[in-house]
């Protein structure tokens, strides 16, 4: 994924600093070039050495040994870096940067550099909420600098407040979104709903389905790296919420839909990935569920066609649905795209090997009103580009 990147990374001297041994394990494993500059302090923590045979790359220490070339150094690696984070970021790092201070080998290339550049500051909380900190947050973010705002909870000091590094998959997932795709769906909003709704029976039970909300979910994820402006609605999904969106959690198939239609009219596209629970308790409403010692009688009636409910509503938008078959897989999909008013379905066989629920790769056709492409088994992250690829050109 990150294929031709090249990361820096700035260390500075918090007990913090051995997990971004974790973060450069995690960024060569992803094909980038990681290059690590530590602080004279930051060594006091973690042993250069260990970067070094992380990355393949001497870690640059600011020593005065002299061994290597100070100011070619410098002005080379600021040059190559597509993105640079400092992590552990120090109160006094950050206020160096903040006031234009370049004394050491970090502060010097920080300067140089064009790169998009990330903190992720880690302190004690005294010292993260000190005025003067805060200020000079402050006044890096108003110079385009991004900041990561510290978690909360026990610190090293064995104070509990803020100021915890995010960790590692935390900062991975800010150096991804800041470099490893193009922006092309920057100024669009897509809206992606997943997961399993639910319909309760009665206070403890309820109707659902097996789906694990993981292709909608990489959908929105790849859309938000993408640039777009993603609002993902999501029903029972076991799985992380993706950071760089909006997510909105829902538990019905009724609230899906008033969900769907308050956000729909401002879209670009709705893809509409969840897999809804297609019947409700008729009766629920009427406590008219019948209970005997062994046996619960529950009247079923549909739940509403959401999607075939937005269509009515449907402008410019560009409107893509699944559709699950385990027979005469095109023309069943065919049939739900002119129903339902679609303008692409992306239709999987659930008897097939590798399609499915909760399997991480999928086997889909997708299908528009004069083409049909079937795709090979892929990873439902590499199907979730191909179904935005097609979008991106309708939109
Ligand atoms: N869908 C919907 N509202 C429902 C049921 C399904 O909006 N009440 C959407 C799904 O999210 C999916 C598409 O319609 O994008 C097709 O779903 P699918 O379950 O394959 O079709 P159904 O219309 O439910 O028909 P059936 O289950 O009978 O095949």
């Amino acid at each position: 994924m990150l294929k031709g990147k090249t990361v820096v990374l700035g260390v500075c001297g918090s007990i913090a600093a051995y997990k971004i041994a974790n973060l450069a394990s995690m960024l060569v494993k992803l094909n980038a070039d990681v290059h690590v500059i530590m602080t004279q302090n930051a060594t006091n923590f973690i042993n250069p050495i260990t970067f070094e045979t992380l990355t393949n790359n001497k870690c640059i220490v600011d020593t005065f040994d002299r061994n290597f070339e100070f100011s070619v150094m410098h002005v080379s690696l600021a040059k190559a870096a597509d993105v640079f984070m400092v992590a552990p970021a120090s109160a006094n790092v950050l206020g160096k940067v903040a006031s234009g201070i370049a004394d050491d080998m970090l502060t010097t290339t920080l300067m140089a550099s064009r790169a998009p550049i990330i903190f992720a500051p880690a302190m004690n909380t005294g010292m993260y909420e000190n005025k003067i900190v805060q200020d000079n947050i402050h006044k890096l973010k108003s110079f385009s600098y991004e900041v990561i705002e510290p978690d909360s909870g026990f610190l090293a000091c064995k104070d509990i407040g803020k100021g915890k590094m995010p960790d590692p998959e935390i900062l991975l997932e800010y150096i991804i979104q800041t470099i490893a795709y193009e922006k092309d769906l920057k100024g669009k909003k897509i809206l992606v709903s997943a997961g399993a709704t639910k319909e309760a029976i009665d206070p403890v039970r309820y109707i659902t389905n097996h789906s694990s909300g993981k292709m909608g979910y990489a959908i929105a994820c790849a859309a938000a790296r993408r640039g777009a402006n993603v609002t993902l609605i999501s029903a029972k999904a076991n799985l992380k919420t993706p950071l760089f969106l909006k997510k909105i959690d829902v538990v019905s198939a009724a609230d899906m839909k008033e969900c769907i239609q308050n956000e729909f009219d401002s879209c670009d596209a709705l893809i509409m990935a969840a897999a809804v629970a297609d019947y409700k308790p008729k009766d629920v409403a009427d406590h008219k569920i019948k209970k005997s010692e062994d046996d619960l009688s529950i009247k079923l009636c549909r739940t509403d066609d959401i999607l075939a409910t937005i269509a009515t509503q449907k402008k410019s938008q560009f409107v893509c649905g699944f559709s699950m078959e385990t027979e005469n897989l095109v023309e069943n999909s065919k049939k739900k795209l002119v129903k339902k008013n679609l303008d692409m379905i992306a239709a999987n066989n659930l008897n097939q090997e590798g399609a499915g629920f909760e399997v991480d790769t999928n086997v889909i056709t997708l299908i528009t009103k004069d083409d049909i492409t079937r795709l090979p088994i892929m990873s439902k992250e590499e199907v979730a580009h191909k179904i935005l690829d097609r979008i991106k050109e309708n939109i």
